[in-house]
């Protein structure tokens, strides 16, 4: 059979509360046309991040019951560890309350003034957290993933070269490098097995340990499977395992592939690195065997990577957003070629190119969006990019709008209305105008910057 479903049952459901384009113009005039000050009850679909959002399984609500609530050594913590190094042979496992959070001790311990941070591109936690301790984060990826239209299977990966010439002229200087995977802030691109490998073996030869950004390694892994020479016969564990046993270590937000809806850990194979940061856990999380969550979270989570390897599971997600963005692209709507694992993003400047950067392109395809279908997206653009430190301001490298798929929540008819949703938008596209931002905070202004229409 042809039609790939959803493969899940559903036991539980949420009513959504039905709009008029007339309810939504006034709700996001009175948000200041800023999506983040929507109240959620609102939207109609919420595809603002896939992140904290999944579905829990009858199974993960059932082992919620079976959190052991115990201040140490609760026996939640060794099925949560158990879990994670089934899939992730690390040494030592720190429970977080999210991914930032162990990026943060993470970096309190390897960044610094002078230091340099190389991944194929940081996240912006990633980025905030490096920053913060005066380090600086450096992007090398290939160059094909930076343009939206290049077709390549493995748009996340690493430019080898430039790290190794980073290496070669700053080896003193680079504590740790990076990778994330799947890429998230170059458009959920995928990095290859091969770049992995080769990444590691760089690094090994200067002698700095990798570490591996895993929020969605099992997308990852999946697009390995389908895309990579010779990788077709493994199954999506065996390439996580692989992928895992060519690091030093890793962060990780359990808020994405892991189904849960908070969560994260840092995991790592040094023992001196893994008792610093273990101090550091006492001071901002907790015990190390809690480290900022309930046992019941911790459950949640060894429950959730026991399913996010699920083969039959990884085909439909990947299959629903590649049928959005497929359809998209037939409509004429530029999309970021090939399709990301958790989102499909959308060349808003390309669409609106009569609206010029600095009048936030990103941001009038979002609250059209908004407004026509009560869907909420994310801009990432000029809107979060534009403002520099100095104060200056100037149109981001892209001005994209993501639909992030939360896992397990939509079906294939939500997904047919965002495709109604964004023809009925892309036939008025001319008509559309620019935003100017009437109030802005110090730092982050997407989130609580105020828009006027122009
Ligand atoms: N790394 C990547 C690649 C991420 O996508 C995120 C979060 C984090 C780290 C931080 O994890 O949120 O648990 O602290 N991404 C979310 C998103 C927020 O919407 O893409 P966290």
């Amino acid at each position: 059979m042809k039609t790939i479903f959803e493969p899940f049952r559903i036991k539980v459901v949420e009513p959504i509360r039905m709009t008029t384009p007339e309810q939504r113009r006034r709700v996001i005039e009175a948000a200041r046309f800023n999506l983040f000050a929507v109240y959620a009850d609102d939207v109609l679909i919420d595809l603002l991040s896939d992140s904290g959002t999944s579905a829990m399984s009858a199974q993960q609500w059932g082992v919620l019951m079976q959190g052991d609530e115990s201040y140490a050594c609760s026996p939640s913590f060794y099925r949560f560890e158990a879990a994670v190094r089934k899939l992730m042979p690390f040494k030592h496992v720190i429970p977080t309350h999210q991914g930032r959070a162990a990026e943060a001790i993470l970096f309190s311990i390897l960044g610094g003034a002078g230091r340099r941070i190389p991944s194929n591109t940081h996240f912006d936690t990633t980025r905030g957290n490096i920053e913060a301790t005066g380090a600086d984060a450096v992007d090398l990826v290939i160059k094909e993933g930076l343009d939206p239209n290049a077709d390549h299977p493995f748009k996340g990966n690493m430019d080898v070269e430039r790290l190794e010439a980073l290496l070669m002229r700053d080896a003193e200087r680079v504590p740790v490098v990076m990778l994330t995977i799947t890429n998230n802030a170059g458009g959920g691109q995928p990095v290859s097995l091969a770049n992995i490998r080769a990444v590691s073996e760089v690094s090994r030869r200067y002698g700095k340990p990798l570490f591996i950004d895993g929020c969605r390694f099992a997308e990852n892994a999946y697009f390995i499977k389908m895309r990579e020479p010779g990788q077709q016969g493994r199954s999506v564990l065996e390439i996580v395992r692989e992928t895992f046993s060519l690091a030093d270590g890793m962060t990780m937000s359990a808020k994405k592939d892991a189904f849960a809806n908070i969560g994260g850990w840092l995991a790592l194979n040094d023992d001196d690195l893994a008792a610093a940061a273990r101090n550091r856990l006492l001071l901002t999380e907790g015990f190390p065997t809690y480290g900022g969550l309930a046992g019941r979270d911790l459950e949640a989570i060894a429950q959730g990577l026991d399913e996010i390897t699920d083969e039959d599971y990884l085909r439909y997600r990947a299959h629903s957003n590649e049928y959005v963005g497929g359809q998209l692209d037939k409509m004429g709507v530029p999309i970021v070629k090939p399709v990301g694992g958790h989102a499909v993003f959308v060349d808003a400047r390309a669409m609106l190119s009569h609206i010029p950067p600095l009048e936030y392109p990103g941001q009038a395809l979002a609250v059209a969006l908004y407004e026509t279908g009560g869907i909420r997206t994310c801009e990432i653009g000029t809107v979060m990019f534009g403002r520099k430190p100095d104060g200056r301001e100037e149109p981001g490298g892209m001005d994209l709008v993501r639909l992030a798929m939360p896992r397990r929540v939509y079906t294939k008819s939500h997904a047919d209305y965002i495709i109604e949703v964004f023809d009925e938008v892309y036939k008025r596209r001319k008509e559309l105008r620019g935003f100017k931002i009437i109030w802005e905070p110090p730092a982050l202004r997407h989130f609580t910057a105020h828009f006027a229409r122009l």
